[in-house]
């Protein structure tokens, strides 16, 4: 009712606001004897913490990890583990100015009227800084579907407004994402792409773009029709990050152009193994894995807190132009390509062990 837990088998679920005193997640679920530790999801955390670089706002928040329960000698137990991001920057100052204004594009305006109440420090609980409890959860899954499947999980900036890179996929590591601070393992366009969100950001400005994400050596059968098809929790799963507007699996949007004989995927054999010629559906048929990767597109809005005059309405009901001051994300893609990973990873995992149910 209240949608702060997602999953059925590995649930997480969220907590905590952007200047609270901490943010975190409880996970159920997790299975037991996998090592664990701290710096294993403190790796992903910095990967998505604020001030990291110059394409990110300069707020400046370390964003430690701490690991509360579920973890006995290095390892989990199988019992709900729990996960706290202490808060150290919390000036509220900065933010003072939101209590009485309905910031444009925002949900200051959405939360107020349903709640008739709202915790305006930093975005409170609308803020994309609840998703460190969440990118802390998806560490552990990640690590999890690496250790007992195999399974890996990859995403990078494919786009930042018009300036797109041309990039397989299927050839991209890890390694090629971190090797700029734009996240995009192209590197002439993520030149590109950070000169625009720099000078995009001294006009007071901000950019959105894309993130694609890739899931390799996901087996045959993940996906619970009619309702939890593996392609509709994905879409679930990415349309809840803030700022992301759609879900393209595959092709995506672009299916509507093509003829059937363009669009279907050929089944041939490949060593004795069943594999397709092209990977048009993006790694599904009927909301099911069919093997091979997995692949889909996620596209991000521009920062809704820009510093050039906005006409809004305040608390008192009255139109006013408001500037934010403040620190913003000139450009929140950078720093979605971990989110778009713990995600991913968090329904992948879920379904993972759903789908151990018909393998015993
Ligand atoms: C990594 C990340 C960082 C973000 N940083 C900011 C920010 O600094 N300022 C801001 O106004 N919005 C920021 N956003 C976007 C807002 O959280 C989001 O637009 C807002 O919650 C409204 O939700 P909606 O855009 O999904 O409708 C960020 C989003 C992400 C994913």
């Amino acid at each position: 009712m209240s949608g702060n837990t997602f999953g059925k088998i590995f649930a997480v679920t969220n907590w905590g606001e952007s200047h609270g005193k901490a943010l975190g997640s409880v996970i159920d679920g997790c299975p037991p004897g996998i090592e664990l530790s701290e710096k294993d999801i403190q790796v992903e955390l910095d990967r998505r913490k604020p001030g990291q670089s110059k394409v990110s706002t300069a707020r400046n928040e370390s964003d430690n990890v701490e690991i509360l329960s579920g973890v006995f000698e290095g390892k989990t137990t199988g019992t709900p583990i729990s996960i706290i991001i202490r808060n150290k920057d919390q000036k509220s100052k900065d933010y003072s100015e939101i209590s009485k204004i309905y910031r444009p594009g925002h949900a200051d305006y959405t939360y107020q009227m349903k709640y008739g109440i709202r915790d305006y420090k930093g975005g409170g609980r609308s803020s994309a800084r609840t998703t460190v409890g969440t990118v802390a959860a998806g560490a552990i899954a990640k690590k999890v579907l690496k250790e007992k499947a195999g399974i890996e999980i990859i995403s990078y900036v494919e786009q930042i407004k018009d300036i797109v890179a041309e990039i397989d996929f299927n050839v991209v590591t890890p390694a090629d994402v971190e090797k700029n601070i734009v996240r995009c393992p192209d590197e002439k366009t993520a030149k590109k792409m950070e000169n625009l969100i720099t000078e995009t950001q001294k006009q007071g400005d901000s950019v959105g773009g894309t993130v694609v994400c890739v899931i390799k050596n996901v087996p045959v059968g993940l996906g619970e029709p009619v309702f939890d098809k593996l392609s509709s929790d994905l879409a679930r799963a990415m349309i809840n990050i803030n700022a992301a507007k759609g879900f393209e699996l595959g092709r995506g949007f672009r299916v509507a152009t093509l003829y059937g004989s363009e669009m279907n995927d050929c089944f041939f054999l490949e060593d004795g193994k069943i594999s397709t010629e092209s990977n048009n559906s993006g790694g599904m048929l009927g909301g099911i894995s069919n093997g091979m990767n997995i692949h889909f597109r996620v596209p991000f809005k521009p920062t809704p807190t820009i510093h050039k005059e906005m006409k809004t309405i305040n608390i008192k009901g009255e139109e006013i132009k408001f500037t934010a001051k403040g620190r913003h994300d000139p450009c929140v893609i950078p720093r979605a390509v971990p989110i778009v990973d713990a995600f991913a990873a968090i329904v992948t995992l879920d379904h993972y062990l759903r789908y151990l149910i018909y393998k015993r």
